[in-house]
């Protein structure tokens, strides 16, 4: 008997088991694996094209993604332990209660995203706090090389607002906000997974007079470039300079968050913080992880509906291994982890460069 048949079956039945399979026939024609489910078939259509502008990686991807974080870490153990209401986690407060919570000094400059997807959340009867980790999804989904998100849908739309300081600052000490993230339910190791999401990502309110300046080189692929170039010994600022919560770049049109450059110096940080520059498979399922963690905070995960399903695939990376931008050598690399050695990164060719803005749109 040949074992090529058997293998061939076995194969199969793999196949078979692994694939979801389709429960719900939704009035678009479309399958999805719960009824409950179909409603994200028409906000993925309705914020692809005029909230994301046709499906870009771009500022509003960008804000959105943010907005996924600033509403689920108003969460705190310990308030809830001194016996006060320490937020609702991932609850939609942040839309709800905008005229609150927006006026928290860490929300600076979230009320233009929030008030930029509430019409849709309204429009298709979706409550807040679902919304916004599925606009994130969505729109972290378009950016080359970006992760998948897990989407989970039926958060309360009843939510009260977060107390405030619980967002942390980019001024503050890597104690400080491993405290604070730990109060939410977050190791160090976490916190820097989720620091991930600073490579599509750009300034507008810590030097307000230079809008739209990225972290890294290329804002617009979910790459391991931030990881790298927060990473270089830094030597301008981008703008006129020492803002708080702002500390020196490497590059022309580069902007460095003080907290990045803490972390991923700090020596309870800067070996995970290595760790995800060399595999970007590795680095994409760390995010995956942790954020299916941050979308559920203040809530039981086996209460949602998995609506996974409806988040589109990626962009494949466009891009190759991480590089170190013109000009540097590994000696600008502040080589941060005492137990293994900063990899060995290819040099861009050329003259030194100054890095473009993210276009506002
Ligand atoms: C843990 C400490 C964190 C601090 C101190 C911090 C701080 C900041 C600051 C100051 C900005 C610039 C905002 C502006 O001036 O427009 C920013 C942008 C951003 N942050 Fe964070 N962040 C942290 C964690 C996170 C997390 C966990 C996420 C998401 C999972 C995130 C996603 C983003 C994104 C995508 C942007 C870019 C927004 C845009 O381009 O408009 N951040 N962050
Ligand atoms: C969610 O709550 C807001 C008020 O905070 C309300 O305007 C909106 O209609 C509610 N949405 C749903 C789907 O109930
Ligand atoms: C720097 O400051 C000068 C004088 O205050 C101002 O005119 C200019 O617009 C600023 N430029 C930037 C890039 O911040």
């Amino acid at each position: 008997m040949s074992f090529k048949p058997l293998f061939a079956l076995a194969a199969l039945a793999v196949a078979v088991i692994a694939a979801p399979q389709p429960r719900a026939l939704c009035p678009n024609g479309k399958t999805t694996t719960h009824a409950a489910c179909c409603v994200w078939f028409d906000v993925l259509d309705d914020i692809q094209e005029n909230l994301f502008d046709g499906a870009e990686c771009g500022e509003e991807t960008h804000e959105s993604l943010r907005l996924t974080f600033h509403d689920a870490i108003g969460f705190s153990q310990e308030l809830f332990n001194e016996g006060k209401f320490g937020g609702g986690g991932a609850d939609g407060s942040i839309m709800a209660f905008s005229d609150i919570e927006t006026n928290f000094h860490a929300n600076d400059g979230v009320d233009d995203i929030v008030e930029a997807q509430r019409p849709f959340a309204l429009a298709h009867g979706v409550s807040f706090g679902d919304f916004i980790q599925f606009a994130g999804a969505v729109g972290v989904s378009n950016c080359a090389g970006g992760p998948r998100l897990q989407f989970l849908a039926g958060r309360s739309n009843h939510s009260q607002a977060s107390p405030d300081l619980l967002v942390p600052e980019p001024s503050d000490s890597p104690s400080t906000i491993f405290a604070r993230m730990a109060d939410a339910g977050f190791t160090i190791e976490e916190t820097v997974d989720l620091l991930i999401s600073h490579t599509v990502a750009a300034q507008d309110r810590v030097d307000p007079t230079i809008p739209g300046t990225p972290f890294d080189s290329t804002p617009s692929q979910f790459d391991a470039q931030f990881l790298v170039e927060t990473l270089l010994t830094g030597t301008l600022f981008p703008g006129n300079g020492s803002n708080v919560g702002e500390v020196q770049s490497p590059l022309h049109g580069e902007f460095r968050l003080q907290s990045d450059f803490a972390i991923s110096r700090d020596s309870r940080a800067a070996c995970e913080w290595q760790s995800l520059i060399v595999n970007h498979n590795t680095m994409v399922t760390k995010f995956e992880s942790v954020m299916a963690r941050l979308a559920t905070v203040g809530h039981n995960p086996n209460a949602l509906t998995d609506c996974s399903d409806i988040i589109p695939v990626p962009k494949a990376a466009n891009f190759g291994a991480p590089t170190l931008p013109a000009g540097k050598t590994l000696k600008d690399i502040d080589a941060s982890c005492r137990a293994s050695p900063f990899p060995t990164l290819k040099t861009d060719p050329g003259p030194a460069t100054s890095i473009a803005a993210v276009p506002p749109s």
